[in-house]
């Protein structure tokens, strides 16, 4: 496996690969969740590259850039038994040189749900994307389900700057109680992460409500704060229930598939969680 941490080093090494190259974008302190995308990324590629980089621009000054787990060690150990063979780990300078004053907007699609509450969030993404594939040059790159607005804002990104790659979604790892894996459950005390799971439950009392054939976009959002608001632990930021490709909240039933969304603090850590009804 080699590991590479600037980027005429890296175009080096990509432009000796031979066939298709796969990329997983990551921010390391990586878990199962990722280890589906490396692994779906082997299957389907002759070659994987995996990047590591917390990107500083997608946090907010009050945001956990600074204190955001890290462990590059335990982090290349499980991408060598995963066969990941081509690792990108740059430092910040190498992303962000002095001088650095480009920047991708998406509009429309990262503006609702956490582009809201997260300012510049999705700059910061859209931004770190865009260089890695300028770098990489994948054919296909890799995204959880679990940033369902994340995935919509990097597709609509691809489309509209016509990038030459495919971008596929994998879904959601769940640990055996329902919570989605992510990197910032660590934050959780024990007392925390047994509370956690409450947004897999919200999420199936919404979703055994539509199966039921109430498809009211108001009673599904009750239903998962109905829930969420029977853990003492969970402060709910918000619920939604969006289309599932425009991100537009919706006050009427539709036939088009339905993103359940939600963001909750649990402690000091907010978890996000989702799902699409279809
Ligand atoms: O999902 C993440 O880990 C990050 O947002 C990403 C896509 C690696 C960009 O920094």
């Amino acid at each position: 496996m080699l590991v590479i941490g600037n980027i005429p080093e890296f175009r080096a090494a990509r432009a000796a690969l031979q066939g298709r190259v796969g990329l997983v974008p990551t921010m390391g302190y990586l878990h199962e969740g990722h280890l589906a995308l490396v692994r779906q990324a082997v299957a389907e590629n002759d070659h994987v590259a995996v990047s590591i980089f917390v990107n500083p621009t997608q946090f907010g000054p009050t945001e956990d850039f600074n204190s955001y787990p890290r462990d590059p060690e335990r982090d290349l150990q499980l991408l060598r038994e995963a066969g990941g063979a081509l690792v990108f780990m740059p430092p910040v300078s190498e992303m962000y040189p002095p001088g650095f004053q480009t920047y991708v907007e998406v509009t429309g699609v990262s503006q609702g749900l956490e582009g809201a509450r997260r300012p510049g969030h999705f700059r910061g993404v859209a931004t770190v994307v865009a260089k890695l594939f300028n770098i990489v040059q994948p054919d296909r790159a890799y995204f959880g389900q679990k940033d369902a607005q994340q995935v919509a804002v990097i597709q609509r990104m691809v489309a509209d700057l016509a990038m030459p790659l495919q971008i596929v979604v994998v879904p959601t790892v769940r640990a055996a109680d329902g919570l989605a894996l992510s990197s910032r459950n660590s934050y959780l005390t024990p007392e925390q992460r047994q509370a956690a799971p409450v947004l897999y439950r919200a999420l199936m009392a919404a979703k055994a409500l539509f199966d039921s054939g109430n498809k009211s976009p108001e009673a599904l959002r009750q239903a998962m704060c109905d829930v969420l608001n029977s853990e003492p632990l969970a402060q709910v930021d918000y619920v939604s229930a969006a289309d599932a490709s425009t991100l537009v909240e919706l006050d009427s039933p539709t036939d088009r598939p339905i993103l359940l969304s939600m963001a909750v603090r649990i402690g000091r850590t907010r978890l996000i969680d989702n799902l699409v009804l279809s």
